[in-house]
């Protein structure tokens, strides 16, 4: 009885699943309506602006915890910032309104709108700093993979799990020169390496689906935010993640032991990132390999979503056709 208390407290009302499509919905076609004009932040405003106005009618008490930055770096969707209507439980909300913001800008494959909603005190509060992350999809047994082991020790430790050799795993990370000794230690081991230019939340769910991805592992450094949404929506599918947030300043230091992190260089595995019962939606802006991106028609609009829920590990996807969005000018 009192486990079914403590489970249900950490439940979210499904119906809040749905609501959350219309969020990602609407960013999307905001910043869609700027794809390839070349400016990263007008297309990354109209995304917030149409984020924060959605999550201000959901019924819920919500706290950004994963948002633009801190209340004196970004005016909307900060951390700390209050968003929706009342009335509701009280949720942890983890958002990206433009996840790749540059790949939007140029109007390249793979750019998202995303956010994550959990029980309040489910999601890591983590400043906007990097963190080094190591994923990799379900069916292993825990630890084949390690932030702590080395690059080339990770793809023999997992080609051995996967009962194939070094040279069939193929390794997606993110094309910086910060990787080149990631990179040199796949190769050394024999894996190919597969290169995205951003968008690392998809990155890490590619390694859900190996067989349609062709993506077995995914590391590298990445942002923080991106690292707490891609576990959130990994432990619906299945897999295993680690990351460790970059605290190499003092002032980040600081800033993250405000949010209740005491111990800089923890090691976070998925459950740790985002607990309980998570719901992590992404709507495509651009076409990518994860969602076709927002077409927008003469009279209708239409947008892909994928919405993932831990606790059921349901992953449904959404093809919308909207008509009101013009008529009634709400995004
Ligand atoms: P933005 O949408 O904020 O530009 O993030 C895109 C992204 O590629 C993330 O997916 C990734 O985690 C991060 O940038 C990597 O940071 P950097 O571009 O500084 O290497």
């Amino acid at each position: 009885m009192t486990d079914l208390i403590i489970q249900e407290e950490k439940i979210i009302e499904r119906i809040l699943t749905m609501e959350l499509v219309r969020v990602t919905e609407r960013a999307a076609v905001s910043a869609a309506r700027l794809r390839g004009r070349g400016d990263e932040k007008a297309a990354d405003q109209a995304a917030v602006d149409a984020m924060r106005r959605e999550l201000n009618r959901l019924p819920i008490e919500g706290t950004i915890v994963i948002g633009e930055g801190e209340r004196d770096e970004a005016p909307m969707l900060f951390i700390g910032e209050k968003v929706g209507a009342g009335n509701g439980p009280k949720v942890d909300i983890a958002v990206d309104p433009l996840e790749g913001t540059t790949l939007c800008a140029k109007n390249m494959p793979g750019s998202i709108a995303v956010m994550a909603m959990a029980r309040a005190g489910s999601l890591l509060n983590a400043p906007d700093v990097y963190m080094d992350k190591i994923a990799i999809g379900p069916g292993y047994a825990s630890g084949v993979v390690d932030l702590d082991m080395s690059a080339e020790e990770n793809v023999r430790s997992l080609a051995k799990a996967k009962g194939v050799k070094p040279s069939d795993i193929t390794v997606l990370i993110l094309d910086r020169p910060r990787h080149a000794h990631l990179i040199e230690g796949c190769r050394k081991a024999g894996a190919s390496v597969m290169f995205i230019t951003d968008g690392d939340v998809a990155g890490v769910i590619f390694t859900a689906q190996p067989a349609q991805t062709g993506v077995d592992m995914y590391i590298g450094t990445g942002g923080a935010p991106e690292g707490v949404l891609a576990a959130g929506a990994l432990r619906c599918v299945g897999g295993q993640m680690q990351g460790r947030l970059i605290l190499d300043s003092e002032a980040k230091r600081e800033r993250a032991l405000k949010m209740g992190i005491r111990d800089p260089k923890k090691k976070y595995d998925m459950k740790e990132l985002a607990s309980g019962d998570v719901i992590v939606c992404a709507t495509g802006v651009t076409d990518g390999a994860l969602l076709k991106g927002v077409r927008l028609g003469k009279d209708i609009i239409e947008t892909e979503t994928v919405i993932y829920r831990s606790f059921t590990g349901t992953v449904r996807r959404v093809q919308a056709e909207h008509r009101e969005m013009e008529k009634f000018k709400l995004d």
